[in-house]
């Protein structure tokens, strides 16, 4: 089966497992790998967590994109929290101001084919990842 895009709440926990399984069942309704499927959804778990950890509240968003032939899926991870103070260590290795791994943002990068944040002091952070068939 395939969607074309759905909006998931993220508040608590539970939802950020809810949401990775989601994402594992959206990319494989649109023909992911099961490597690709498990891929896409630790990434939607990482933006999900730090939703639940740094921002209480926020939305994540799947959806089917194609350009041409190819077909992909696109992840909007997006709250109105504090936004993120230090956005370059943000996105290294092993930073975090919350005493985990600091692995999550730089780990997501390297998982998906396209990374792009937005973050605004006061008033929230976007990132918007892509994968392609
Ligand atoms: N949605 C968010 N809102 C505010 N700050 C965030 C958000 N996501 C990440 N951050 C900041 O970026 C840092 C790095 O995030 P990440 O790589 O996931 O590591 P960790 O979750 O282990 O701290 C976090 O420690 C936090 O300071
Ligand atoms: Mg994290």
């Amino acid at each position: 089966m395939t969607l074309d895009a759905i909006k998931l709440q993220i508040e608590e926990t539970s939802d950020v497992a809810y949401a990775a399984l989601d994402a594992k069942n959206f990319a494989k309704g649109l023909g992911f790998s099961i490597a690709d499927q498990y891929t896409i959804a630790t990434a939607v778990s990482e933006l999900a967590q730090n939703i639940v950890k740094y921002a209480d509240f926020g939305h994540v968003t799947l959806t089917t994109i194609e350009k041409g032939s190819n077909v992909g899926i696109e992840v909007v991870a997006k709250d109105s929290g504090p936004g993120i103070e230090d956005l370059p260590n943000a996105m290294e290795d092993k930073f975090s101001t919350g005493g985990t791994m600091g692995v999550g943002l730089p780990g997501t990068r390297r998982l998906m084919d396209d990374f792009h944040i937005a973050t605004v002091l006061g008033e929230g952070t976007q990132i918007v990842v892509k994968k392609w068939l």
